[in-house]
């Protein structure tokens, strides 16, 4: 998701909030340090881990029916990716723009630099001649700010599935964000992860190669390295579950005892009762249906649904009216 958070004040108060409630709680966003960003890339090529393949699927495929909604406006367009990581899958749009001699900018916003950085270079040897301005920041503070708004449309991009890290709620919070972020006519385009065979979608979070475990324990890990924690990593279990009612995947790390963890930072100590767990991430997972109503509830259309040949994940078309 690269929603990194470096500062060292903000995580270890989050971490002081988040260990001091009940249920004990660390926020997702921190999975993303050089080690997570680095498992996260092996996440993806998983075999249990669908999400990646089939949105690149969809892109790979469709990308010309996605792309001729905004190209029929006939006018140079703004192409905004919020979260936008290595750009692997956006590079297949972008590369089709570019081949089609479309005039267009390009706006990736991403809270890692370094994200950045390495995505301006790659593209600079891949798609020379396409203009790229980053815009280091949140979602939600570049949606505030629209560095890009030039009076030309905007497609904005927020793939990945990246909505379903963040509950019911707060995603409403994001399509909001969105809706003030755009301007009448504007499209967004979002990926989703849907609703599925509850076991394809648990397998996705509990891989054979024990990846994803890695993964979550590095909330720990990283909590030991940059704040002076004693985590015994081998006394924590990975456990995520998934109810297909709400269609949330929630993460946890279960303590396999009862124990004192110290953090040097907080100057504090916190006790686990055996059992005890650690919820650590919600990937939720949506039907069409649940997809209409937040699109309704901010103030969008629905274009058009893009989604793969077996139905696992949808890149939804919406048009700000
Ligand atoms: C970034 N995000 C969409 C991933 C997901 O599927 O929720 C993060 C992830 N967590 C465990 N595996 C992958």
């Amino acid at each position: 998701m690269n929603a990194k958070n470096t500062d060292f004040g903000t995580f270890a108060q989050d971490v002081m909030l988040g260990l001091n409630s009940k249920p004990k709680t660390l926020p997702s966003k921190y999975f993303y340090d050089a080690k997570g960003d680095k498992l996260f890339q092996q996440i993806m090529a998983l075999p249990e881990y669908y999400l990646t393949r089939k949105e690149y699927e969809i892109l790979e495929g469709l990308h010309q029916e996605i792309l001729a909604n905004i190209l029929a406006l006939k006018k140079p367009f703004n192409l905004v990716e919020l979260g936008a990581g290595d750009g692997l899958k956006t590079k297949i749009l972008l590369r089709f723009l570019v081949n089609n001699k479309i005039a267009f900018s390009y706006y990736p916003v991403d809270f890692s630099g370094s994200v950045l950085e390495e995505l301006e270079q790659s593209l600079a040897q891949e798609l020379p001649g396409l203009e790229v301005t980053p815009i280091q920041s949140t979602y939600r503070d570049s949606l505030r700010h629209q560095e890009w708004e030039n009076g030309n449309p905007n497609l904005i991009l927020f793939l990945g599935a990246n909505i379903g890290n963040f509950g019911v709620e707060e995603a409403k919070n994001i399509v909001d964000h969105l809706r003030v972020g755009t301007k009448k006519g504007d499209q967004v385009l979002l990926g989703f992860d849907l609703k599925k065979n509850p076991q394809t979608i648990l397998d996705a979070y509990h891989d054979a190669q024990g990846v994803t475990r890695e993964f979550n324990l590095n909330l720990l890990d990283r909590i030991n390295r940059e704040l002076g924690g004693d985590f015994d990593l081998e006394s924590f279990v990975h456990w995520p579950s998934y109810d297909p009612v709400s269609g949330e995947c929630r993460s946890h790390l279960v303590s396999k005892k009862s124990q004192l963890v110290s953090i040097e930072a907080l100057n504090q100590t916190f006790d686990f009762e055996a059992y005890e767990c650690i919820f650590t991430e919600i990937s939720k997972k949506y039907s069409f249906s649940e997809i209409n109503a937040l699109a309704l509830s901010g103030g969008f259309q629905v274009i058009e649904n893009f989604t793969d040949s077996e139905g696992y994940f949808s890149d939804v078309l919406w048009r700000r009216t």
